[in-house]
This record gives structure tokens, sequence and C-alpha cells, in this order.
């Protein structure tokens, strides 16, 4: 009998208490049997036993917040814009994309997150770079050109901007307030989205004010100095 069938059979606990204990256990098993020094045991049909567990079979749904409220609430947030760009074996991509963020100095390494139905996720993992590009003020049309919504020209259009080849070979914009060219070094998928974790080579911080999006609006970043 597998860890799975066993897992599997705990999940038909009826409390709220034992569902969450439920996964926490999986998590555990899960993180204890990555750990080297355990490798040897329980093994590989653990591992992919487990990998085949999803989370979600185990956690009460009313726990959890409506994606229609979530999506309305994260409205409120602010965040910056960029285009990530990507080029290689899988061709030339570009996206808007505002799911961005630092994640370490030592080593500098960038998260991004794009939806695993984008065209861009298989790109990057193929190609193995990428670059963020950091919009200005200036240039939401760019925002909406690689969103899909073309103000002028055509979508998803590089002659748009003009573009210089990072030290990655992803594009990288010439007139954005900061680039960040990247190795890829690891993925996570959560949800409905592919976190893309990059090692950058190359940070470039330009002139200019960042364009910022909120309340499903671009505006203009007002600060006291
Ligand atoms: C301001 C803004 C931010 C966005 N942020 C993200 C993001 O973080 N990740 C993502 O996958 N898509 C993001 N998108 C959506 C994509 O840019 C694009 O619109 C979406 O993939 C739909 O493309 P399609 O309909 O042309 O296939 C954002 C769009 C806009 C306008």
């Amino acid at each position: 009998m597998s860890v799975f069938t066993s897992i599997d059979q705990q999940s038909q606990a009826t409390s709220r208490e034992a569902r969450f204990k439920t996964l926490a256990d999986a998590k555990l098993i899960r993180s204890a049997s990555r750990d080297s020094t355990v490798i040897d045991t329980p093994g590989q049909d653990l591992l992919d036993a487990l990998d085949f567990v999803d989370a979600s079979n185990f956690v009460d749904a009313s726990n959890f917040v409506e994606a229609s409220d979530f999506v309305e609430a994260m409205a409120a947030a602010v965040t910056g814009v960029n285009v990530i760009t990507t080029d290689g074996p899988s061709g030339r991509f570009g996206l808007t994309v505002s799911a961005m963020c630092s994640v370490s100095a030592d080593p500098p390494t960038v998260l991004a997150c794009i939806h695993r139905k984008s065209p861009v996720r298989p790109a990057i993992l193929r190609n193995q770079v990428f670059c963020v590009n950091v919009l200005s003020t200036r240039q939401h049309h760019l925002a909406s050109t690689f969103s899909g919504i073309a103000e002028t020209g055509h979508a998803y259009d590089f002659a748009a901007a003009r573009w210089e080849h990072g030290d990655t070979g992803a594009p990288r914009l010439v007139d954005a307030v900061a680039n960040f060219d990247c190795l890829l070094e690891s993925t996570n998928e959560a949800g409905s989205h592919t976190i893309f974790i990059g090692r950058v080579t190359t940070a470039l911080r330009k002139s200019g004010k960042p364009l910022l999006y909120t309340d499903r609006h671009y505006g203009l970043p007002l600060t006291w100095d």
C-alpha cells in the first residue's frame, strides 16, 4: 500500500482540522522526502505519488476567497509595469507583466509570474533567458502593445520600440527606466501562473520615472523629496 493511498483515505476525514492536518502532512512528507539525507527512503515511487497529489483535494474550498473577490481587492495594489522579453531557439516574444519583483540581492534574483497558457511560457522555458524591461511613464502605449491591445500598430510588435540585444540575447528595451537581463534559474507552478525565477546578469538603471498600474489604470509616481 502506498502512502498515496493512505493520504487519500485520510482525506475522507470530515473535520476541517483533519483536512488541514492531512494537507500539512502531505507537504511535510514531500519536503522530507526531498532531503538528500533521506534520499533512500521512501524512494522515487513515493515522490512520484506525492507529486500527483493535488493539495486542493484535502482542503475545504469554503475556506478560500472567491476568485472575483480576490481580483477586486488585488486591483487596489500598486505595481510597476514591465515588458518581459525572451529570444532564442523558441523565437522572440514580449509580454506586459505587473507581477514582477526582486527576490534576492545576494545573488541578484528576480521573479515574474506568467499565465500558464501564454505562449511566452514555453518560449522562456526553451530559451532559458528573459529580460525584465521596466516601463517609464512615457511608455504606457508599450504596455498596451505587449498585452495584446495595440493603441497603434500591431499587438506584440517589437517595431513599436527600440531594442538592443541584452547579454543573454533577450531583447532589452533601450528607453526603459531599468533592464534586468536574466538566466532562467528555476520555475514554480502556482495555480494559473508559472513563477519564473531569474538570476540577473546585468542590471541597468536609466533616467525617467516608472509607470505605475493600479485600479486598472496607468499612473504616474508622485514622490515627496
Ligand atoms: C498592466 C497589465 C499587467 C499585466 N500583468 C500580467 C502578469 O503579471 N502576468 C501575466 O501573465 N499577464 C499579465 N497581463 C496580461 C498579459 O499582458 C496579456 O494581456 C494576456 O496574456 C492576454 O493576452 P492575449 O489575450 O493576447 O492572449 C497584464 C496585462 C496588463 C495590461
